[in-house]
């Protein structure tokens, strides 16, 4: 019989859907070159930082320091971060967490990534018509 789905615990389970996520991400077809070919990113520093953002959004343990829409910006001046990719990322994003758990904080976790996504979106639309602005 299948393991029951657990809900998120601490720094560990989320490192496993983080780690699952890139497994996936960079090797989709729509958006895995901004991973690769755009941001080439070295996984094993690039992960860790992921996890310090969603240890500081879930289990409230303030670790994460950086700015994500910034990052964003920055990557969207280098080749440009649509809607569509947005979504791409957000659907993947949900698969994963929902096929490895279940409960409050993976609720949590899913809703976060859905508002950031959408903050994105407004950031870089806003960054378009402004290039010279702050964001
Ligand atoms: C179009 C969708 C997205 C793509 C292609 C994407 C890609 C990337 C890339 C390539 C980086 C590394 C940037 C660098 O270090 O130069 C990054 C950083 C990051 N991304 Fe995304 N991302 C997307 C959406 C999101 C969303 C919706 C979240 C929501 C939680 C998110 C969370 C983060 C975080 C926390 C970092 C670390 C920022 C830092 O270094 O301080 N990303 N992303």
């Amino acid at each position: 019989m299948a393991e029951e789905k657990k809900d998120i615990r601490d720094r560990e389970d989320i490192a496993k859907v983080v780690e699952a996520f890139y497994q996936t991400a960079i090797q989709d077809t729509e958006i895995g070159y901004i991973f690769t070919d755009v941001a080439k990113l070295n996984l094993e520093a690039h992960i860790p930082v992921i996890c310090d953002f969603w240890e500081t959004v879930l289990l409230g343990n303030m670790v994460y320091r950086g700015s994500v829409v910034s990052k964003h910006i920055e990557l969207h001046r280098k080749s440009a971060l649509r809607p569509a990719h947005f979504e791409r990322w957000l659907s993947i994003w949900l698969i994963v967490v929902d096929g490895m758990h279940v409960g409050e904080k993976a609720e949590e976790m899913k809703k976060r990534a859905s508002l950031m996504a959408e903050l994105m979106k407004h950031k870089i639309n806003y960054f378009d018509s402004n290039p010279n602005a702050l964001v």
